[in-house]
């Protein structure tokens, strides 16, 4: 197994704990590719200042960079660092902070019917909805979004990738639309006329970016509980009994089996990780799933437990790129548990098989059947 296929793999936390003994940053001669497996050495590079979100050479890949994908591509936050990333990140961070998410099932309206179709639309279209989208747009919105986000994916074919494009433009129509009816959630649009950034194609870039940064790792987050829930019948029934547990279901569940397995650093300038020097131009692979089940991080990292105290989730990242949808992602998620509870108590009692997408950082399960 290399460190890329374990993010698909059955047996991906075995292979994980091997690779932590050995403490320091390991170069992996095949992928060419440090390796960062231990608590420690994950947040050393994701808090360093020299280990950036995209290589120096290439801010944006060039599978995508002639075309609307990767002009959206070029804006977002999670791909700049610096005032690209700061201006953006002011505006959206504190809005997202407020946003109320009780009750995202019955204000979007009904949900598909197709599980492996729910998991991808309903996280996608609460974020929508409370960006300011109406109900009859939500399912369109939802569609470009997930055709955006295979550009994200190197394993994207040329087809996959010709839609990514259409989807990015179709987004930036509906999100101009919106800003032109003052649809746009106030709160947001509020911080950006407060703020000194004045760039209204970056503004919606970044919109879509929620959107897109929404959309597969709420889906794996979904369909990672799910999975666990036909593994633990007993939690299951616990859940049931107590579903104000549900919270505390998810957030073990995004340590235990996280829905992004890892993510990437690139060295700009030679730095020191612990007793490693890495050059400019190095490339670093951050097990975040491996970092979650480091016994230093978690004292018995390998139990799934519940209320589990002081509990150190890398699965949202650490640093100037964190997640700052953390809490959202984690009350859709419950939500869209309980909502299946009440509607198809099947899916949640009886076990059925399932694969992984295929991908090099997302564990999303596929369900069959
Ligand atoms: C409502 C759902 C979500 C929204 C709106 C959201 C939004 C975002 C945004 C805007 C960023 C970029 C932040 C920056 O670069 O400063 C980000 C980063 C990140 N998100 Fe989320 N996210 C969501 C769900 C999730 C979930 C479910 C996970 C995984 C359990 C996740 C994991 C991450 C990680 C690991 C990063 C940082 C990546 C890195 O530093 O390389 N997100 N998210």
């Amino acid at each position: 197994m290399s460190p890329l296929e374990a993010a698909t793999h059955n047996n991906a936390y075995e292979y994980y704990a091997g690779l932590r003994l050995n403490g320091e940053l390991l170069f992996d001669e095949g992928l060419g590719l440090w390796i960062a497996s231990t608590a420690r050495t994950v947040e050393a590079v994701l808090t360093h200042p020299d280990c950036r979100v995209r290589p120096l050479h290439e801010p944006v890949p060039a599978a995508i960079a002639q075309g609307a994908a990767g002009q959206v591509f070029a804006s977002l936050m999670r791909m700049n660092e610096g005032t690209r990333h700061r201006c953006p990140r002011a505006v959206i961070e504190p809005a997202l902070a407020s946003l109320a998410t009780e009750d995202v099932v019955t204000r979007i309206g009904p949900p598909a019917a197709d599980l492996n179709e729910f998991m991808f639309t309903l996280p996608v279209s609460a974020v929508a909805h409370w960006l300011g989208f109406p109900r009859d747009q939500l399912r369109e919105v939802a569609r470009m979004t997930r055709d955006f986000v295979a550009c994200l994916s190197p394993l994207s074919s040329d087809a996959q990738l010709r839609d990514a494009h259409a989807g990015a433009s179709r987004l930036r129509e509906m999100f101009s639309g919106l800003l032109a009816q003052s649809g746009l959630r106030e709160h947001i649009l509020r911080n950006y006329e407060a703020s000194t950034w004045e760039d209204p194609d970056a503004l919606i870039a970044n919109l879509i970016g929620l959107l897109s940064q929404t959309c597969e790792a709420s889906a794996g987050l979904i369909g990672n509980t799910l999975v666990t829930l036909h593994r633990c019948p007993d939690l299951l029934e616990l859940v049931q009994r107590t579903p104000t547990l549900t919270i505390a279901l998810v957030e073990e569940v995004a340590r235990y089996d996280s829905p992004v397995q890892n993510t990437r650093r690139f060295v700009a300038s030679r730095c020191t990780i612990g007793d490693r020097t890495l050059e400019a131009g190095d490339t670093v692979l951050v097990l975040l799933a491996s970092a979650n089940r480091d016994p230093a991080a978690n004292p018995e990292p390998d139990r799934f437990l519940l209320e589990r105290q002081q509990r150190r989730t890398f699965s949202f990242g650490l640093g100037r790129h964190q997640c700052p949808g953390q809490k959202i992602a984690v009350s859709i998620a419950a939500q869209a548990i309980q909502d299946l509870q009440r509607r198809q108590q099947r899916v949640l009692s009886s076990p059925c098989a399932f694969s992984y997408w295929p991908s090099l950082n997302g564990r999303i399960p596929r369900f069959h059947g």
